[in-house]
C-alpha cells in the first residue's frame, strides 16, 4: 500500500484547499482536483458553499447560542477562514480543537497555529470518538461538562457504511453535554446528478487515503436521530437544506449548482 503521506498521492485536504483557491496543496492534489473539476466544474462553488456554511454555523453557535468550545473533526487546514478565525471574531475566550486524519495536515496546521493559544490541532480519526474526546489536547481546551459545538463538516462521506456513521454520531453526542450543537454537511451528489461524482469520486478519491461514499437525503437525515434540528434560515421549517442555503440571507440567491452537491443541518442536543 502507498504511504498516505507520500507527496505522490493526492489528499482530500489538499484537493479541498485547491477548490477553495488556497496555496497549501501539493502537485498531486492539484492534478487530482483538476481532473474532478473538469468533470464537475461546480465542485469549486460547492467547496466555497461548504466553507461558507461552516462559517455561518460557527458564527450562529457563538453569537446566538453562546457556544465557546468547538471540536472540528475532519477540519482540513486552518486556512481560508476556517473555524478558529470565525471563533476569534465572534466568541470571546472561544477555543477550538481541530482534528484531522492526515498527519501532513496536522503538521502543517500546527505550524500555522503557532502562537495561537486558543486553538490546537490533533491527529485523529472521526471513526474513533473516544480517542478524540479523551485526547489530552481536547481535555486541555474543552470542558465536556459544558456545551460544545461539534463540527462534522464534509467528513462523513469519507466514512463507509461498514464503519456505521450513524452509530458514530450517536457516540459523539452521547458524550457531549445537553445544549451542545452538531453542524454537519454531507455529499449527496448521486441524489442530484445521477451519481456523477459517485463515479468520478469513486475513481479519483479512491486513490486518496480517504475514499468517498455518497448518501441520500434520507440517510443523511438519519444522522440527526435524537437531536433537534434548528430552522436553517428565518422563516424555514427545521430540516436539511442544500449546503449553501443554510443561514443564507437570501436562500434563493444561494441556490447554486455547487450548493446542491450536498445537504447541511445544525441540530441541538436536548
Ligand atoms: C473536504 S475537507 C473538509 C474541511 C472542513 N471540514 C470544511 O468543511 O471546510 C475533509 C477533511 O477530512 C479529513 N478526513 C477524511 N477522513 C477522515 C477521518 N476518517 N477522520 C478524520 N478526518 C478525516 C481529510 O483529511 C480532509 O482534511
Amino acid at each position: 500500500m502507498t504511504d498516505p503521506t507520500s507527496p505522490e498521492r493526492p489528499t482530500s485536504a489538499g484537493m479541498y484547499d485547491f477548490y477553495l483557491g488556497g496555496t497549501a496543496h501539493s502537485a498531486a492534489d492539484r492534478a487530482a482536483a483538476e481532473k474532478i473539476t473538469e468533470m464537475m466544474p461546480e465542485i469549486q462553488d460547492g467547496a466555497s458553499a461548504n466553507r461558507g456554511f461552516l462559517q455561518r454555523a460557527v458564527g450562529r453557535m457563538a453569537t446566538e447560542w453562546g457556544i465557546r468550545q468547538f471540536i472540528d473533526v475532519g477540519s482540513g487546514l486552518p486556512t481560508q477562514r476556517n473555524t478558529h478565525d470565525v471563533v476569534t471574531e465572534t466568541a470571546p475566550n472561544g477555543r477550538v480543537v481541530y482534528v484531522d486524519i492526515n498527519p501532513v495536515v496536522v503538521a502543517r496546521g500546527a505550524e500555522i497555529l503557532t502562537g495561537v493559544d486558543s486553538a490546537t490541532v490533533i491527529e485523529g480519526d472521526v471513526r474513533q470518538p473516544d480517542a478524540i474526546l479523551d485526547h489530552p489536547e481536547t481535555r486541555r481546551l474543552v470542558d465536556l461538562s459544558a456545551p460544545v459545538g461539534l463540527l462534522l463538516v464534509a467528513v462523513l462521506h469519507f466514512v463507509p457504511d461498514d464503519d456505521d456513521p450513524w452509530r458514530l454520531v450517536g457516540q459523539y453526542m452521547s458524550r457531549l453535554a445537553s445544549g451542545s450543537y452538531l453542524a454537519l454537511t454531507h455529499s449527496a451528489v448521486g441524489d442530484q446528478t445521477g451519481g456523477q461524482l459517485q463515479n468520478a469520486g469513486a475513481r479519483i478519491y479512491g486513490s486518496t487515503a480517504t475514499p468517498w461514499t455518497d448518501r441520500s437525503r434520507t440517510e443523511i437525515e438519519r444522522l440527526f436521530t435524537g437531536l433537534d434540528i434548528v430552522p436553517p434560515y428565518e422563516g424555514a421549517a427545521p430540516g436539511l437544506v442544500f449546503i449553501g442555503e443554510w443561514g443564507a440571507e437570501d436562500p434563493g440567491l444561494a441556490d447554486s449548482e455547487g450548493s446542491r452537491l450536498g445537504y447541511a443541518a445544525v441540530a441541538r442536543k436536548p
